[in-house]
């Protein structure tokens, strides 16, 4: 998508995928990073999510990168985290760093420990996604691992974003250079009006545990 549409969605305050509570499934699986103190997890497209609080309360070192200025300012602001530090496009509270910026133009040459992947790679178009899991790749060291959370629905019925992504897709676009194993699948009617009144009328989430090689 491009980024007007993201960054005006912040301002028209149409931030429906925002979550009130950490996500239940992140605190299933986190265990299975076996992360250890002072590790880094980075989270694309992060948005304002709460489960940032989560991470950093679990001794992590928390990098988020959003397009938003406003959703990264709000993550501050409304968590009472408002002694953080600004410095260029970044903003840091203790443990946790909030870079302002296009996700394929973040950088790291340490390379980071986990990748947290909740409303990311289902919120780009496909074209984009295989950009997308080759930088989450290149930006994780090797045996790094990435907890992605999926939908998959019937995307004929609507187009996204959240956009399908399919359990073959997300091997094509990681299979070659990680491990990939699939931890749940959970299958129901769609909660949400927009894709009730399209007319989708299963919605799936799937949650992956993927390992580089
Ligand atoms: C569907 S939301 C999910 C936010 C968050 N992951 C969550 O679970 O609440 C997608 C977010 O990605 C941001 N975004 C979209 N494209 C981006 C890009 N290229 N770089 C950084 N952020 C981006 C949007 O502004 C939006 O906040």
């Amino acid at each position: 998508m491009e980024h007007e549409f993201w960054k005006q969605a912040w301002e028209d305050g149409r931030t429906g995928f925002h979550r009130s509570e950490y996500h239940p499934e992140l605190i299933k699986y986190f265990p299975l990073f076996e992360a250890k103190s002072e590790e880094s997890i980075l989270v694309p497209l992060c948005g304002k999510t709460l489960d940032m609080i989560w991470l950093s309360h679990q001794n992590l070192y928390v990098h988020g990168v959003e397009l938003s200025e406003k959703a990264v300012r709000e993550y501050f602001l409304e968590n009472n985290l408002d002694d953080y530090k600004v410095e260029e496009n970044c903003y840091t509270h203790q443990n946790t760093t909030l870079e302002v910026g296009d996700f394929f133009k973040h950088n790291n040459v340490n390379g980071h420990d986990y990748i947290y992947d909740r409303a990311a790679i289902v919120a780009l178009p496909k074209a984009t996604r295989k950009e997308y899991a080759h930088h989450c790749l290149k930006l994780l060291k090797p045996g790094g691992r990435i907890l992605l959370i999926t939908f998959e629905y019937d995307q004929t019925k609507l187009s996204g974003p959240p956009f399908s992504v399919t359990e073959a897709e997300v091997n094509e676009l990681y299979g070659k250079e990680a491990s990939i194993e699939l931890l749940e699948k959970k299958s129901d009617k769609p909660k949400n009006p927009k894709f009730k009144d399209a007319g989708v009328e299963f919605f799936t989430q799937k949650v992956y545990m993927i390992e580089k090689n």
